[in-house]
C-alpha cells in the first residue's frame, strides 16, 4: 500500500495564479521564475503547463536550463547565475538561453565567442551587493556588447526589500536603478513577485515572477486571497494514544501534557521537508480540525495534540500546508520563509499532480 505521506501539486492553480499575476503585472512582459525545480514544484511539468500563459522562464543554473529545454520547452530561457565558463556560454548561444552577464570574465567570453548570443541580460548591482556591475559600468558595458554584435542588452536588477518599497534600501536601489537606466534602449526588468504585487513605480519592462506564482503570499504584503497554494503536503494518522497529565512527547520529552490529553502520531518528518524547528503549536489540519504540534519533529513522524478534536481514527487525512494551514503560517512557526519550505522537501515524498 502505497504511503500516505505525498506532495500534491495543483497544475491549475498555478496557471490560475499566472494570470492572476500577469494582470497585475499590467503592460510588463511575464517572466515565471522555475528555478530549484520550480521552488519545489517541479520545473518541467509546471513549464509545460503555463508555457502558453507567460512570457519566458528564469532559471538560476545553465542545467536547469538544459533541463527545459530536453523536455520540450521553446520559450526564452534566462539563467539568472549566468555561465561560469565560455562553455557555458556557448551552450547558451546554442539553446537559445538568455545569459545573465554580471562579471567582467564574462564579458571577455562573450567577446572571444565567434557566434553570439542574440540577447544577453546585464545585471546592475543598485544596493543588493550579491551580483552584478557598477551603475556607472552599465552603459559603456552595453556599448561594448553591442559593438561586439549582441543585439539587445536587457538591464536587470534585483530589490533586496521590494516588499517595503518605501524603506531607505528600496529608495536607493531605485533611485540607482533609475540613474543607471535613464535612456536605457532597450528592455528593462526589475520587479519581482513583491514589486509586482505593489505595482512599484520603477522602470521595468519585465517581470520576473516566482513565490507568488505558487502561491506563496509576500511578508508584509496584505494577503491576496486570489493566490491559490499549488502544493498540499498530506499524510494520515498512523496512530493515537491517550496520555495522562504530565506525561512528556517525542525526542527531548519537549511537550509535556497540561491534561489527560490525546496523542495523534503522523508519518511525516524532518525526513521529507517538514521543518525540524517547528515549535509546538505548530498547526496541523487533522479532517476538520487545526490541532497544534505537540513535541519535536522527528525524522519520519510529527505528533499532534487532538484532545479537542472528537474522534479521531487512524487513517484520518492530515493536512500539513496548502489551502489551511497555509505554507507561510507553518514557515512562521519554523522560524524559516515558505520559500525555504517549498524547495527543501525531499525526493521521499512523491509528488501528485493534478490538472
Ligand atoms: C534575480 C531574481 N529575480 C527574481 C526572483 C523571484 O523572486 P520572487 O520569488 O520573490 O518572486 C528571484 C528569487 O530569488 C531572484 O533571485
Amino acid at each position: 500500500m502505497p504511503r500516505s505521506t505525498r506532495i500534491n501539486i495543483d497544475l491549475g492553480a498555478i496557471l490560475h495564479n499566472a494570470g492572476v499575476l500577469r494582470a497585475a503585472a499590467g503592460d510588463k512582459h511575464v517572466m515565471a521564475v522555475v528555478k530549484a525545480d520550480a521552488y519545489g514544484h517541479g520545473a518541467v511539468p509546471v513549464a509545460t503547463h503555463i508555457e502558453g500563459t507567460v512570457d519566458a522562464f528564469a532559471v538560476a543554473l545553465i542545467e536547469e536550463a538544459v533541463t527545459l529545454r530536453d523536455a520540450g520547452v521553446t520559450k526564452p530561457i534566462l539563467v539568472l547565475e549566468g555561465p561560469h565558463c565560455s562553455v557555458d556560454l556557448a551552450l547558451c548561444v546554442h539553446l537559445n538561453i538568455w545569459p545573465t552577464l554580471h562579471r567582467a570574465d564574462q564579458l571577455d567570453w562573450c567577446h572571444a565567442l565567434t557566434e553570439k548570443p542574440e540577447q544577453v541580460w546585464l545585471k546592475i548591482d543598485t544596493g543588493m551587493h550579491r551580483l552584478g556591475f557598477q551603475p556607472v559600468q552599465a552603459q559603456s558595458i552595453t556599448q561594448q556588447l553591442k559593438a561586439d554584435g549582441i543585439k539587445a542588452v536587457v538591464a536587470m536588477s534585483h530589490l533586496a526589500a521590494a516588499e517595503t518599497p518605501d524603506s531607505e534600501l528600496s529608495v536607493t536601489q531605485k533611485t540607482t536603478w533609475d540613474s543607471a537606466t535613464t535612456h536605457w534602449e532597450d528592455e528593462t526588468s526589475l520587479h519581482n513577485s513583491a514589486a509586482t504585487r505593489l505595482a512599484t513605480p520603477a522602470r521595468s519592462t519585465w517581470a520576473r515572477i516566482g513565490y507568488a506564482l505558487y502561491g506563496g503570499q509576500i511578508e508584509g504584503l496584505e494577503r491576496d486571497p486570489r493566490l491559490k497554494p499549488a502544493m498540499t503536503l498530506v499524510s494520515s494518522v498512523l496512530a493515537t494514544r491517550r496520555i495522562t497529565q504530565g506525561d512528556s512527547v517525542g525526542y527531548g520529552g519537549r511537550w509535556t501534557a497540561e491534561r489527560d490529553s490525546v496523542i495523534a502520531t503522523v508519518p511525516v518528518g524532518y525526513g521529507d521537508g517538514y521543518p525540524w524547528a517547528a515549535a509546538d503549536g505548530t498547526p496541523v489540519a487533522i479532517g476538520e480540525h487545526l490541532a497544534p504540534l505537540a513535541g519535536r519533529v522527528s525524522m519520519d513522524m510529527i505528533t499532534v495534540d487532538v484532545t479537542d478534536c472528537g474522534e479521531i481514527p487512524c487513517d484520518m487525512p492530515v493536512t500539513l500546508w496548502g489551502d489551511q494551514p497555509h505554507i507561510d503560517t507553518v514557515a512562521c512557526h519554523a522560524g524559516t520563509i515558505g520559500y525555504e519550505l517549498m524547495t527543501r522537501l525531499t525526493q521521499r515524498a512523491p509528488r501528485h499532480y493534478l490538472r
